[in-house]
């Protein structure tokens, strides 16, 4: 079924409407209907029976003065007439055998036999008699009869009829009035129902409104109003605008990271591409002296390996970020993991003229051997790179509650503070190692980051009071070793 909620509240309360009224209409119109026939039928009665009780008293007077009995039909036909004309029934007088002696109707019925007529049979014997039934001319007609007694004996009966016209023509009329209620009644439903079915849709046009503009403009939201079931409608709604807006919101800064991750990528390819074309065009002069030569070629060979240490840290970057706990867990013994990194880097350490040393112990964690190496790896070798010669670099093992610490200090000048919100961006070096030649492409602590995070861990750089940076990386400790120190 189609259609507007409107047409339908009004189909309903239409069908409602008439089909309540006409009900009830039959209902009342029945019951005063047979009201009326009862009231017809007692009234008959009552003049069936007071006549019948004169007309035995008049009898029983004829009787015992001797005389045979005596109708005066002529006069109580007319006394009959005079009376039925006042209550427009008709009175009728029979004998024993049922024989119509007197009529307030007329002389046409005298002399007719009337016995057949169940009525009339009954009060023949003692009883009293009532029938309905439709005259010839289509009326409905009551009749009653009543038995004339005089001593023990029926000597006749009266008989009562009217056609119970006036009824009908009553309920007829009042028949006519209905069906103007009803019509009327049903324009007040109409109208009603027009009411009612805008009342009821208005909100509902609104949040088609609502949703409508939020096609073009996330942040559009519905004032949730009006029934209960379209305020949770409008409600549902808002949530969904919600969700929509965060998630568009979500793709545009994604899409904004990706953007700035392809330029700073193109751009860290181009330093080195660059540095390598400029080398090769040298060489292919004629006049390069030897030592010449030899600086160029080993620009090239310096830069390829730059190349190829961005797209190696890229790819570990990306793996990752995209693992989702795919890292292959095992135990892992944080001082014989940390030694082996400070192991690792110890000609390049010293190369730069620093110590590298490791203290303290750290309870095992839960994580991919590999990887942790590679947090401690990557900071020592930060540690080392921007520390003056003579430095000092510690790292210090020890536990904070149910965490496992790594504190990698040095002696160097430290991390400009502004520096330290952005510090582990991608690509992110601050300007003073943005000067120097050496160096990575500054993706070494996102590394650091996403491999911290992904074993559940935080890490924050800081500057010592007493002079250089540190960095402390804090990993969950295992649960059997948690307590045990
Ligand atoms: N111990 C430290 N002392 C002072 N500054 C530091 C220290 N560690 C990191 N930084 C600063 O943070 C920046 C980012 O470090 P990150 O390790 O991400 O990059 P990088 O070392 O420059 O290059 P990469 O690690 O990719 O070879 C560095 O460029 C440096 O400016
Ligand atoms: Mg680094």
């Amino acid at each position: 079924m189609r259609g507007s909620i409107r047409t339908r509240l009004l189909a309903a309360f239409l069908m409602v409407a008439v089909l309540s009224a006409a009900g009830l209409s039959y209902y009342f119109l029945t019951q005063i209907e047979a009201y009326g026939l009862r009231n017809l039928e007692t009234r008959l009665y009552t003049e069936a029976r007071v006549s019948a009780a004169l007309l035995g008293a008049m009898y029983e007077k004829s009787s015992s003065a001797g005389g045979e009995i005596v109708i005066p039909a002529k006069e109580i036909s007319s006394a009959l007439a005079d009376v039925s004309s006042e209550t427009s029934s008709r009175l009728r007088v029979l004998d024993a055998k049922g024989v119509v002696l007197a009529d307030s109707g007329g002389a046409d019925s005298l002399g007719s036999s009337y016995a057949a007529r169940p009525e009339i049979a009954k009060a023949l014997t003692g009883a009293y008699g009532a029938d309905t039934r439709r005259t010839e001319l289509g009326r409905v007609a009551l009749y009653v009869a009543a038995p004339i007694r005089t001593g023990g004996t029926i000597v006749g009966a009266t008989y009562a009829s009217s056609t119970t016209f006036s009824i009908l023509t009553l309920l007829s009329d009042y028949r006519r009035q209905l069906g103007l209620a009803v019509l009327v009644f049903a324009l007040a439903t109409f109208v009603l129902a027009e009411m009612l079915g805008r009342w009821l849709t208005r909100p509902l046009r609104e949040l088609e409104v609502g949703a409508s503009a939020l096609a073009a403009d996330h942040s559009v939201r519905v004032t949730p109003e009006g029934p209960r079931e379209v305020r949770a409608l409008a409600e549902a709604f808002n949530r969904l605008a919600d969700d929509i807006e965060n998630s568009s919101i979500e793709l545009h800064e994604e899409e904004r990271r990706k953007s700035r991750f392809v330029s700073d990528v193109s751009h860290e390819l181009r330093t080195p591409l660059t540095a390598i074309r400029g080398a090769a065009e040298t060489l292919m002069a004629d006049d390069v002296s030897i030592d010449d030569r030899a600086r160029f070629l080993s620009t090239i060979v310096s830069e390829s390996d730059r190349l190829a240490r961005l797209a190696s840290d890229l790819l570990t970057l990306q793996r990752i970020e995209g693992a989702t706990g795919e890292l292959p867990l095992s135990r892992v013994d944080l001082r014989q993991v940390a030694a082996i990194a400070v192991e690792a880097l110890e000609p390049v350490a010293s190369e730069r003229g620093v110590t590298v040393e490791v203290h303290g112990e750290a309870p095992a964690v839960l994580g991919d051997r590999d990887r942790i190496q590679q947090v401690v790896a990557n900071l020592v070798d930060n540690a080392t790179r921007f520390t003056p010669k003579g430095g000092l670099v510690t790292v210090t093992l020890s536990r904070d509650d149910d965490h496992a610490v790594i504190e990698i200090a040095d002696t160097g000048a430290g991390i400009p503070e502004g520096d330290l919100p952005r510090l582990f961006d991608r690509f992110y070096r601050s300007e003073l190692s943005r000067a120097r030649t050496s160096g990575g492409a500054g993706l070494g602590l996102a590394i650091v980051r996403a491999i911290v995070t992904g074993h559940g861990g935080t890490i924050e750089a800081a500057n010592r009071v007493s002079g250089g940076a540190v960095l402390t990386v804090r990993l969950p400790a295992l649960k059997d070793e948690a307590g045990g120190r």
